[in-house]
């Protein structure tokens, strides 16, 4: 079985609360959801191997570390991953972006493909598909069966708030992907809604209702 991590960092958590405040209005919202996924990239590209290089610094040669040249991909699930890519993108500048674009139907709460833009060389990247919500886990378990269906291998998960029902979800069709969490709240309500979660992560990010 794949890595389930909740990521409990103080900043992660404090402001994760500020985020499901009500009171948060849209810029504040998406200024939020950023620095968080900043954060969280922080974590979840831990495991990403180094090489050493030699570096003259003003003083010495110094032996230093760099990353082994990893080809990473950043997938937002449309719409509300959109907030998470720009705050991701200050720490892995290099990272190329595809999109897939889901909605859930609000009725079967069944994941509905309307876009898919994706790097050609998937195959060699190191994917990590980002969103906000992990509810009932249909869209993110959808979004990476595309993914894997054009080739990609290597797939981590990462989002704000998850439904223990959405991480069994893609636990149980994709067991070899890591998921990564800032939180895990109690259940979904009878809409597919994460309780006590946010609300609706793309409304709050664009302002929609
Ligand atoms: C939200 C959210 C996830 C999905 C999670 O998107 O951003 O993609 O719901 O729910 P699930 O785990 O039950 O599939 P939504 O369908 O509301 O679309 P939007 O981002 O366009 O608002
Ligand atoms: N999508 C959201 O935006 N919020 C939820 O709580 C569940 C799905």
């Amino acid at each position: 079985m794949a890595k389930l991590q909740v990521l409990d960092h103080p900043l992660i958590q404090h402001k994760l609360s500020l985020i499901r405040d009500e009171k948060t209005g849209s810029k504040e919202f998406r200024e939020l959801v950023e620095e968080v996924a900043m954060l969280m990239a922080y974590e979840v590209t831990r495991d990403f191997p180094l090489q050493e290089i030699e570096v003259k610094t003003p003083v010495a040669i110094a032996k230093s570390k760099v990353l082994a040249g990893r080809k990473v991909g950043l997938v937002p699930i449309l719409r509300a991953g959109l907030g998470m890519v720009d705050g991701m993108l200050r720490l892995i500048p290099a990272a190329k972006v595809g999109h897939v674009g889901l909605y859930r139907d609000p009725e079967t709460l069944m994941p509905v493909e309307y876009y898919c833009k994706l790097p050609s060389d998937i195959a060699e990247r190191d994917l990590i598909v980002i969103d906000p919500m992990l509810a009932t886990g249909g869209s993110a378990a959808a979004a990476i069966r595309f993914l894997k269906d054009r080739g990609a291998k290597n797939i981590k998960l990462m989002c704000l708030i998850a439904a223990p029902e959405g991480i069994q979800a893609v636990q149980k069709a994709h067991s070899d992907v890591d998921i990564f969490i800032a939180a895990v709240d109690e259940h979904l309500n009878e809409h597919g809604y994460i309780v006590p979660g946010l609300g609706d992560a793309g409304d709050r990010l664009f302002g929609t209702k």
